[in-house]
């Protein structure tokens, strides 16, 4: 076993950190507090290859393995984590999703936009009724011979506004279920696409997050991906990768905190010492490194799996259960640790503290995630 990162993942690595600190960190606060989507940013790491990183390089990506994913959202979400979801549904929704089960004429028409950071997608199947229980999609897609009618609403769209091409999972044949179900590739430019108000966040504000409405949109029958029927089990597939990306969300999420507080408890002086040297706060940083360092094997193991071909359904869920937590504690003590400055704005670890919790509800929320776990525990 080689726990060592290869020169490769050093770069990227050494790439994704000057962006955070020199793109990402100037201006985080401004777009935190005005929910400014990170266009220019968004841009630019398209151009450093981070919006397309397990694209095939005939279609523009950067044909990089899982490692390096998780190596880039760390860094990315140690600074931004606004900026690394945008990132991480591009890459490892959308991209790899039509990467993966798209036809050879739909990779080529979105791929390489997608990958180049030129343009970005957006994932959709929760609805008002259907969050947890995913396959309780109301969304019809009506087959008409050519073309479906799209008719229905979906909630919480990252990239709502923003997105160029939006893959939505939809009903088709109702009495057959989860199995009925379709994925359609979207564009906003489709009449009876709508889109609505942005939702208004605690946290990961500088993303765009909207329900999307849908009435009487027609589809034609080439933007299906996969057979007639796919659509349920393309959206699982997809989100256990999507999972993986989260949880590396998570972990940057948790590292950025902890960084911050360990620096500011070497400066900070109470009782004549600084407060690193007051073993109760010496003792968080332990509790916090050793946390991070489990988050971090959990996520490069769900990453490995994923490159080696194995199944990363339960590798994915357990990194994600795991990192979300450390997340939210690690950002919590890390306000702690700064006392009443982190209480402000301008120290950063209440930013992280209020995005943190989003890990824990989007791509399945943690007890979704003990669900998939414990079904596979117990069937062994
Ligand atoms: N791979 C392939 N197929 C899978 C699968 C996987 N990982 N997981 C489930 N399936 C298949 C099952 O095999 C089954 O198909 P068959 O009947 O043909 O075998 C079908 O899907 C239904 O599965 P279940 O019977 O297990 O369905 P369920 O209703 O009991 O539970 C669930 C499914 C795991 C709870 C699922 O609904 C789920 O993951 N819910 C959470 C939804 C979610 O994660 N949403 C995220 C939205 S995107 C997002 O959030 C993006 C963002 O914020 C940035
Ligand atoms: P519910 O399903 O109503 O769950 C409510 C509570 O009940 C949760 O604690 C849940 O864990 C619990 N619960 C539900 N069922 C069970 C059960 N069987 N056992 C135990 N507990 C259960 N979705 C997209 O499709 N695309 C996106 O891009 C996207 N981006 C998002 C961005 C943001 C900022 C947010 C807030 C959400 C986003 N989502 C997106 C939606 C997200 O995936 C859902 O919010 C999430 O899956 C939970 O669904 P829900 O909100 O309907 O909660």
């Amino acid at each position: 076993m080689d726990f060592n990162l290869t020169e490769e993942h050093l770069m990227i690595q050494q790439a994704a950190r000057d962006f955070a600190q020199n793109e990402l960190l100037p201006g985080v606060i401004e777009r935190d507090e005005k929910q400014i989507f990170p266009t220019e940013q968004v841009k630019k790491m398209g151009q450093l290859g981070f919006m397309g990183m397990m694209v095939d390089p005939k279609y523009g990506g950067s044909g990089l393995d899982a490692i390096s994913y998780v190596i880039a959202m760390e860094e990315i979400s140690k600074v931004d984590a606004s900026a690394s979801v945008v990132m991480s549904v591009n890459n490892s929704l959308v991209c790899w999703g039509l990467q993966e089960y798209g036809t050879e004429e739909q990779k080529q028409k979105y791929l390489p936009g997608l990958a180049s950071g030129e343009i970005h997608g957006a994932f959709c199947l929760s609805e008002p009724e259907a969050g947890s229980d995913a396959t309780s999609q109301k969304t019809t897609a009506v087959d008409m011979g050519d073309h479906y009618i799209v008719n229905g609403t979906k909630n919480w769209i990252t990239n709502g506004n923003t997105a160029s091409v939006y893959l939505v999972i939809a009903q088709t044949h109702p009495e057959k279920k989860h199995k009925g179900i379709n994925a359609l590739i979207m564009t906003k430019d489709m009449p009876g696409f709508s889109i609505g108000p942005k939702e208004q966040k605690m946290g990961i504000r500088g993303s765009d997050t909207h329900s999307l409405m849908f009435s009487d949109v027609k589809v034609p029958k080439e933007n299906r991906i996969g057979e007639d029927g796919f659509g349920f089990k393309f959206a699982m597939k997809t989100l256990a990768g999507g999972r993986i990306g989260i949880a590396s969300q998570a972990l940057g999420i948790a590292s950025g905190a902890y960084e911050l507080a360990l620096n500011y408890s070497k400066v900070r002086k109470a009782f004549g010492t600084e407060i690193c040297n007051h073993q109760a706060i010496a003792f968080k940083l332990a509790d916090m490194a050793v946390n991070i360092e489990a988050a971090r094997h959990l996520c490069m193991k769900a990453a490995w799996d994923k490159d080696q071909h194995k199944n990363y359904d339960v590798s994915g869920a357990m990194a994600k259960l795991f990192a979300s937590q450390v997340a939210m504690d690690t950002a919590v003590e890390a306000v702690q640790i700064h006392g009443g400055n982190g209480y402000v704005k301008e120290y950063h670890v209440e930013r992280f503290m209020r995005d943190a919790k989003i890990t824990q509800i989007y791509e399945g929320t943690s007890e979704i995630q003990k669900i998939v776990i414990s079904r596979s525990v117990i069937a062994g």
